[in-house]
């Protein structure tokens, strides 16, 4: 008798933090979003998913970090299961154990490098031996930032212009190793509260309340085209300006919002000022902010910058730690 197949499998992902944002979608049910985004993976951190399906199973089980997931959180996973079930025709129910290897308090996006894991598990499990460009294409629809961190270095999602979303998904433009001396300082600031919308609502909230969103639509080709030509040039005198001024049009269409979604803390708001502080004493963009959803601000520099800026934003009151990261490879398969 054959054999039944080993419906599990085991898939590390790492986080990424956008550049370019993504921010607004035009097509909620298919996930297609308003303008093409640009990220860095980042190295040393990653999610760990495995996921084994088993017929013997009534429901899915969902373990996050050592928890039993109920509510918002499991509703996610079950979805997106659901999703991959049906590309593989197949009902069974799953157990699913997902464990971040940095704190989730620490507010660093766990969404994308979570589901691109479970994307990338889940599928494997199943069979289904899928690109990383259908790997990307599928993610998105459990975060949409996840599709980014299918792929390792500089990536870019675009939008795509297809009704379908066919053409909707992330590639690699420049691989971890383009940029050796790039590194992003990740500034945690304490009492950073826990994200209470999630970001797709907060978004069409944007979208359909902020007067400034259109301005922001309308600029961003071009600023994505500068930002492209900067990291492909290794350019960090062009490139910290450039996103920063993306970082200040995320931040002024989330302002604007009605009502208005600040995700930031009183030293959020001075780490900000002391990077701009920093340049102009320099005389040049030395360092370059940006932030996501969140309070926690990534400060990109050069290497040999980096002790400087490090030490003078660490003393910062209000500042816990701060981690050093650097480009790092996308998801693989681990097991
Ligand atoms: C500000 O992809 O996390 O980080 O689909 O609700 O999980 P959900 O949204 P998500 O939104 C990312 C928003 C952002 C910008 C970005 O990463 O591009």
């Amino acid at each position: 008798m054959a054999r039944a197949p080993r419906l599990e499998a085991t898939y590390e992902a790492p986080p990424n933090i956008a550049l370019v944002k993504y921010w607004g979608v035009r097509d909620a049910e298919r996930v297609i979003p308003y303008n093409s985004s640009i990220s860095v993976t980042l190295d040393r951190l990653r999610s760990r998913t495995k996921v084994r399906f088993d017929p013997g199973l009534r429901e899915d089980r969902v373990e996050l970090n050592g928890e039993v997931a109920t509510g918002g959180p499991r509703d996610g996973v079950v979805e997106f299961l659901d999703r991959v079930r049906s590309l593989a025709d197949v009902t069974d129910r799953a157990d699913v154990r997902s464990d971040n290897n940095f704190p989730t308090a620490t507010g660093l996006a766990s969404s994308a490098s979570g589901f691109a894991a479970l994307a990338g598990a889940s599928t494997a499990a199943l069979g289904l031996h899928l690109s990383g460009r259908e790997l990307s294409r599928l993610a998105r629809f459990g975060s949409g930032s996840a599709s980014r961190s299918v792929f390792g270095g500089f990536v870019e999602w675009r939008a795509g212009t297809r009704p379908d979303g066919l053409d909707c998904y992330a590639r690699p433009l420049y691989g971890p190793d383009h940029w050796p001396a790039l590194v992003d300082l990740v500034m945690i600031v304490k009492g950073a509260p826990v994200k209470d919308v999630r970001s797709a609502d907060a978004m069409h909230a944007t979208v359909a309340t902020s007067p400034a969103y259109r301005r922001r639509l309308a600029e961003l080709p071009g600023r994505s085209r500068k930002i492209r030509a900067a990291i492909g040039a290794r350019d960090a005198r062009r490139l910290f300006p450039l996103i920063m001024e993306e970082c200040d049009s995320f931040r002024e269409v989330c302002e604007t919002t009605q009502p208005s979604l600040d995700y930031l803390t009183t030293t959020s708001r001075v780490l900000l000022g002391e990077v701009r502080a920093i340049n102009r004493e320099d005389g040049r963009p030395v360092a370059g902010y940006t932030h996501d959803a969140g309070a926690h601000m990534h400060v990109f520099t050069l290497e040999r910058d980096a002790p400087k800026v490090r030490r003078r934003l660490s003393r910062l009151p209000g500042v816990e730690r701060s981690f050093l990261l650097r480009p790092g490879p996308g998801g693989r398969r681990t097991g």
